[in-house]
């Protein structure tokens, strides 16, 4: 049965009392974003909603993909878990009964509400203070020969699945979970790409599944105790520490490695983690092997800190979630709902407030990578964002190459001026990541190699035909940009309709309108074709 999509979701959350079967979460209130819909967060396999029930705050997740055997799973989590009674875990219930769409239920996951920092944003403000860092550095020192002790994995280790209150560390986010009894090799997910192992496949789920990632974690939390300075150039919009994938995959050509390698104090451990990434997946150490030195896999190629320039073609570039090219609207259309990489120029930055009932008006920034008169694709930031940005906005903006990762929420759409917008909403300062236009085109060229979005339930455009080849200039990316009236799946928006009303009344002076061929202009152009196709035939 296919599972829901987020315009569903969306929907049904905003009425608790119909949508959910717990009589508790019936009483709640869903939060809301600042168009006055649903909070979702995340989008990796669930989507995750706040909702605030006459007893307490609870994360609502709700799944758009299928997890196979997901009762069976978490039945095993729940019961393992409780047993441990480790503060390291939230307490949550697992509904397979959780949601009415449809006429149907569907599964979701009730959990207690963790309040604090995902550990990306802790680290966003305490990168600079040693003490917190190895204070934090303990706790999955802990957490992980705990883990190892039990055999148990949580399967993604990663900035977004750990919660960090006063200083406390607490996991989240147990979908990818493997505990005794659970038959290894049977995993749903491979966990996000910068905390992973380069070989690590679904199929290697089991109780050693977490090692490389808190290897990753420590090395990565002591080179900032090290020199803070490394947080802001590696930190990469959020989605790290200080490795990204093309590091674990490539470690003599990695930066990282380089600069660790310079590093009296951490050299040596830099050197076995490059060992690590190299070794096959079965030879990774627990995370108190590495830090004493044993069962250290033997280095194929060791890494120099001042490295030879090496023949080796760069790699592509592996991205933590799907890129999607800013100025491919129809590839944008198919990740509705999901997290993603987008990679675009900006073309113009609108701004204006908004005001909903009683409350104090809440000023945005749109940062479009097309005119906003046309369907396009951008960022959107609220006051909120708008006050944890260093650097504000500012038509200055205007020719960047940004990258910038998050949920492609549900289109804003507005009939009567014949557009429709995707966004991504920027919360967090340095969740956009300024790129110059080499690394822009390094990253874009890694489309068209990329499996298709995952199998749902809806039909798909083909995402091939509009993929835009790398940005080498700004001509090649106008010739991808006539694909993006063609429309992809259509999603019923109504609910962010009203939202659209948002959108400026004039397109701001003096920057580039549009980006598109003017659907006169073409229909100009093929009638002059014709004729002189006509003129040629009468000629002969
Ligand atoms: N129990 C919770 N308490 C507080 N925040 C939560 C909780 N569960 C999820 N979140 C927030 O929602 C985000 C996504 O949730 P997660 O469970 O990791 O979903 P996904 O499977 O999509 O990654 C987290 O990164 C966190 O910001
Ligand atoms: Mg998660």
């Amino acid at each position: 049965m296919p599972y829901p999509q987020i315009t569903e979701y969306q929907e049904a959350v905003q009425h608790p009392l119909q949508a959910f079967v717990d009589p508790e979460l019936k009483q709640g209130t869903v939060a809301e974003n600042n168009l006055g819909l649903p909070l979702v967060m995340s989008g990796g396999f669930a989507l995750t909603y706040a909702v605030t029930t006459p007893r307490r705050k609870c994360a609502v997740r709700c799944f758009h993909r299928e997890i196979p055997e997901i009762q069976r799973k978490y039945d095993a989590i729940s019961k393992v878990l409780r047993a441990l009674a480790s503060g390291y875990f939230v307490d949550f219930d697992f509904q397979q009964s959780g949601i009415n769409i449809r006429q149907k239920v569907f599964p979701i996951v009730r959990m207690d509400w963790v309040e604090g920092d995902t550990l990306g944003v802790w680290l966003d403000k305490h990168f600079d203070d040693p003490r917190a860092l190895e204070r934090t550095r303990a706790d999955f020192v802990d957490i992980a020969r705990l883990l190892a002790k039990k055999a148990i994995a949580h399967g993604d280790i990663q900035n977004g699945n750990v919660m960090v209150t006063s200083g406390d560390v607490r996991l989240i986010d147990y979908d990818g979970m493997f505990v005794p009894g659970m038959r290894p090799g049977n995993g749903s997910e491979t966990g996000h790409k910068h905390f992973q192992h380069p070989e690590r496949r679904a199929a290697d789920f089991g109780p050693a599944m977490d090692r490389f990632s808190f290897i990753a974690l420590d090395l990565s939390l002591k080179a900032l105790i090290a020199d803070k300075t490394l947080y802001p150039e590696f930190r990469e919009g959020g989605e790290t520490i200080v490795f990204k994938a093309n590091d674990f995959a490539d470690p003599p050509n990695s930066k990282i490695f380089q600069r660790l390698l310079k590093m009296p104090k951490l050299k040596d451990q830099a050197q076995n983690f490059a060992a690590v990434c190299g070794a096959p997946l079965a030879a990774i150490p627990t995370l108190d092997e590495f830090l004493a030195g044993r069962n250290m896999p033997v280095a194929q190629r060791p890494v120099a800190a001042s490295p030879t320039p090496v023949a080796k073609p760069r790699l592509a570039y592996i991205p933590a979630f799907p890129v999607v090219d800013a100025l491919n609207f129809s590839a944008a259309m198919q990740y509705i709902g999901d997290r993603v990489e987008l990679v675009g120029r900006i073309v113009e930055i609108t701004r204006g407030a908004r005001k909903r009932g009683k409350a104090p008006a809440k000023h945005y920034v749109f940062i479009n990578f097309g005119s906003w008169r046309g369907n396009v694709v951008k960022i959107s930031i609220w006051s909120e964002g708008l006050a944890k940005l260093k650097e504000q906005p500012s038509n200055a903006w205007v020719g960047r190459w940004v990258s910038v990762t998050g949920l492609i929420d549900v289109p804003v759409e507005n009939k009567r001026q014949r557009y429709k917008h995707l966004s991504i909403t920027v919360q967090e300062e340095g969740q956009i990541q300024e790129i110059d236009e080499a690394e822009a085109g390094f990253r874009l060229a890694s489309i068209a190699s990329a499996p298709p979005p995952q199998a749902r339930s809806a039909p798909r455009v083909d995402r091939t035909a509009a993929a835009t080849p790398p940005a080498t200039g700004r001509g090649s990316r106008k010739r991808a940009a006539s694909g993006t009236r063609r429309a992809g799946r259509k999603h019923a928006a109504q609910t962010a309709a009203a939202a659209a009303s948002t959108q400026p009344a004039t397109a701001p002076s003096g920057q580039p309108t549009s980006a598109r061929i003017p659907r006169w202009a073409q229909v100009l152009a093929m009638l002059a074709v014709v004729a002189m196709l006509v003129s040629l035939l009468l000629v002969t």
